[in-house]
């Protein structure tokens, strides 16, 4: 289901079921707002994030900045006009001119008050993706254990979607074990490194026999969890490797915005050259997509549908739930009743 349906801001009785268990709606974490290749220098853009709407610019120099959307002056919207003028953002009402820090640095009617300032929110850009920090006043953010080898992979793919659900359960299903058989037609799936709670991180690993268009061996798979807004998984097939990174990044409540990014390396020694190899990955990128896409419509029915239960009853072989349930409650405020 797509934000289409969910856009619409009265609550059903349905959803009302639904929502009345659930988590709060807006985790603590890194959320993916854009690729960085969507903010060129000089470009300014709106985006939804945590029911309502920020700016994100990048300075003439490369910078990239978030910021509450209006303007603390009078209140214009500072994606609706706003300019970068070399390292500033300029406000489109009265040219109020306010630097990577948020403070006001010129106005154009005496010298800038200092209650001028405009919020900021942290940034980082991860493997092609700009990343925004949500996290209570004063929290320093962690950062993200991004993979570091990044030179012999390649993105073959992305697209931006929009699901119906909460992160928290969308990212329980990375650890959600029965469901890859059931739902998804894995055979074999085995759990082959237990999951590892680190902090904000998880790591946890699986095999899994998948017959593909290219071979039909056991495939291994590698996840790797930052908080609840990235999430990527490695996969090991018997002629490459592929890295997916499915994003989530909640707007509203079960609405929630999905970037998702594929890369490849090839494995091992390939009698292939190299022209003839990118050649392949340009070929079989739109192909990946589609397959990591059609994978993750065979969840949304499910997603879009349940109910979050406090008290599941977990079978013995379904995976680490709990675990996972206990690591997911460090991202919301403290005593928040769920
Ligand atoms: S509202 Fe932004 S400068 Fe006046
Ligand atoms: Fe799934």
């Amino acid at each position: 289901m797509t934000a289409d349906v969910t856009a619409a801001k009265s609550v059903s009785l349905h959803e009302a079921r639904q929502l009345c268990d659930a988590p709060p709606p807006f985790p603590f974490g890194w959320f993916a707002v854009a690729l960085c290749h969507e903010l060129r220098a000089g470009a300014v853009l709106t985006r939804q994030f945590m029911d309502r709407e920020i700016v994100i610019y990048r300075t003439k120099s490369g910078t990239a900045c978030a910021v509450e959307a209006y303007c603390p002056h009078l209140g214009a919207h500072l994606g609706h006009g706003g300019e970068v003028c070399g390292e500033e953002l300029r406000c489109p009402f009265h040219g109020f001119r306010f630097s990577v820090q948020g403070s006001c640095v010129y106005s154009p009617s005496g010298a800038p008050p200092p209650a001028a300032r405009l919020g900021l929110l942290e940034v980082r850009e991860i493997h092609g993706a700009i990343f925004v920090w949500h996290g209570p006043a004063g929290q320093v953010p962690w950062e993200i254990d991004a993979p570091d080898d990044e030179s012999e992979w390649h993105m073959v793919g992305h697209t931006v979607r929009h699901v119906h659900g909460h992160p928290q359960e969308l990212v329980e299903n990375s650890v959600d074990i029965a469901h890859l058989s059931t739902l998804h037609g894995l055979r074999n799936a085995q759990l082959v490194e237990p999951p590892i709670f680190d902090g904000p991180r998880v790591r946890i690993g699986y095999t899994y026999t998948q017959p593909t268009p290219w071979a039909s061996g056991v495939d291994k798979m590698r996840i790797r969890i930052d908080g609840l807004g990235f999430v990527f998984d490695e996969v090991d097939t018997p002629g490459f490797s592929l890295r997916f990174f499915p994003l989530w990044t909640p707007v509203g409540e079960r609405d929630t915005i999905q970037h998702l990014l594929v890369s490849v390396r090839k494995r091992g020694r390939s009698p292939v050259g190299k022209a003839f190899w990118r050649y392949v990955e340009k070929m079989s990128g739109p192909l990946i997509l589609r397959g990591f896409v059609d994978q993750i419509k065979q969840d949304e029915p499910v997603w879009a549908n349940k109910k979050y239960l406090r008290r599941p009853a977990i079978a013995e072989g379904d995976g680490p739930i709990h675990a996972y349930r206990r690591w997911a409650s460090q991202f919301y405020p403290e005593g928040a009743a769920w």
